[in-house]
């Protein structure tokens, strides 16, 4: 990884984090774009306003459900496309601190997570179907989109200098932010039209270590000039390719791998959906972190609390089974990344430096090859969860197989139900 990629170091080691979509969408509970997908009036939408309060609201708890999780990083809406704002802007009156609730939710967000360890990621939207400055009639799913009345509007640079403004408030007044996730570009809505080049040079000086992502320049569609042997200077630290994972990682045009990170919805809503109990099940999701890893990527696995501010209960069961699998085999997410090995039929390999990670997905019956590792470069095996020997074997049943190496388990009790892997040390 070149040069560029300094600055993601942590983010590439660390693989895995929550994205968080919280705000007034949580109230009517059919997703974060319910303002602009269902036309609703600013008169709903305000009601909302004036009744949120999501009294169970607790930012450690969200900061400890992810850290159980495995989760080493976390990325909260500060404002969505609805415009609505979690952190007690001065240039806009939608904003929590004018709700029911009254707190500065962005402020014990950050100061959560720093206490439980975990690095900080505020996710801005540069769309906004509140202000007044941002294109309405006919334009890409505002919520005025078909009433005339909004077709002239204040000029888009007060929407700039708003937007601008705000990130400068986020960088400034709530310490070190590790990530800012910008959402996203469209259309003629893309780079410089965001004033992007200044936008960075303020947040670089603002926050000299902080990454973002590649949505400046396009939307989960698109890698960005970040692909590209001359990145723009806001391509951003990271792809973000939304609800799947790349089918072979992500390469700029030298070939080179370059950071990505898949963000993955729980269910099939990043707001809180009451009617949606699509979630995907833990041990899909702990194989899906597996494959971003093994493919040189990250996961942002996604919570929508609801309106009273917890975690879904499904969500919580979920983050749970994760962590009891991470707790004992992060050592194959954390600092792992592509193996020089190619993926073996039965699961993939992830790999950090001398340490392969065998990810086994499929319940072997009797010997279980070790596709492509020469058994004169293995040091010594280990089931990771325990750290207990497994030994290489030839006997008369590989013999058929001249060039592969072998392990056998000595009881196949050892498995875990969801994917065994062995730590394969080589010399
Ligand atoms: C999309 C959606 C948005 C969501 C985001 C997450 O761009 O507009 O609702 O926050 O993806 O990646």
């Amino acid at each position: 990884m070149y040069e560029k990629f300094k600055r993601s170091e942590w983010f590439r080691h660390d693989r895995f984090g929550m994205f968080i979509h919280f705000g007034l969408y949580s109230i009517p509970a059919r997703g974060e774009w319910v303002r602009g997908a269902e036309n609703l009036s600013d008169e709903l939408y305000y009601s909302y306003f004036n009744q949120f309060n999501p009294y169970a609201f607790d930012a450690h708890e969200w900061a400890r459900a992810a850290k159980r999780a495995g989760m080493k990083y976390v990325v909260l809406t500060a404002k969505h496309h609805d415009g609505f704002c979690l952190f007690d802007s001065k240039l806009t009156d939608f904003k929590i601190t004018n709700t029911p609730f009254k707190r500065d939710l962005i402020a014990e967000y950050v100061e959560a997570l720093r206490d439980e360890g975990l690095k900080v990621g505020i996710y801005y939207s540069l769309i906004d179907w509140n202000h007044p400055a941002y294109p309405a009639y006919m334009h890409h799913a505002h919520p005025h989109r078909t009433d005339e009345a909004y077709k002239i509007r204040r000029p888009f640079e007060e929407y700039l200098e708003y937007m601008h403004g705000q990130i400068r408030e986020l960088c400034s007044n709530y310490g070190k932010i590790d990530i800012m996730w910008f959402d996203y570009s469209y259309e003629e809505m893309i780079g410089e039209k965001w004033r992007a080049t200044e936008l960075i040079k303020m947040v670089r000086d603002l926050q000299p270590e902080l990454i973002t992502d590649n949505r400046l320049e396009v939307s989960g569609l698109g890698f960005g000039s970040l692909a590209t042997a001359t990145p723009a200077y806001y391509s951003g630290d990271f792809v973000s390719p939304e609800c799947i994972i790349p089918p072979k990682g992500i390469v700029n045009e030298l070939g080179e791998p370059i950071p990505w990170e898949a963000c993955i919805t729980m269910n099939d809503h990043w707001g809180y959906c009451a009617k949606d109990f699509n979630f995907k099940q833990a041990d899909i999701v702990i194989k899906k972190l597996i494959e971003c890893v093994s493919k040189g990527g990250n996961m942002l696995l996604n919570v929508g609390p609801d309106a009273t501010g917890r975690f879904p209960k499904e969500s919580c069961e979920i983050l749970e089974k994760i962590g009891e699998w991470m707790s004992r085999s992060g050592e194959a997410i954390y600092g792992a990344g592509i193996s020089e090995f190619d993926k073996p039929e039965w699961g993939r390999y992830t790999q950090n430096g001398d340490s392969v990670y065998a990810c086994i997905t499929e319940t072997p019956i009797g010997p279980l090859p070790l596709f492509g590792i020469p058994h004169d470069r293995i040091e010594y095996v280990r089931l990771l969860k325990d750290g207990s020997e497994v030994k290489t074997l030839s006997d008369w049943r590989t013999e058929n197989y001249p060039g592969l190496t072998f392990v056998e388990f000595p009881n196949y009790k050892m498995l875990d139900d969801v994917c065994t892997v062995l730590k394969i040390k080589l010399k």
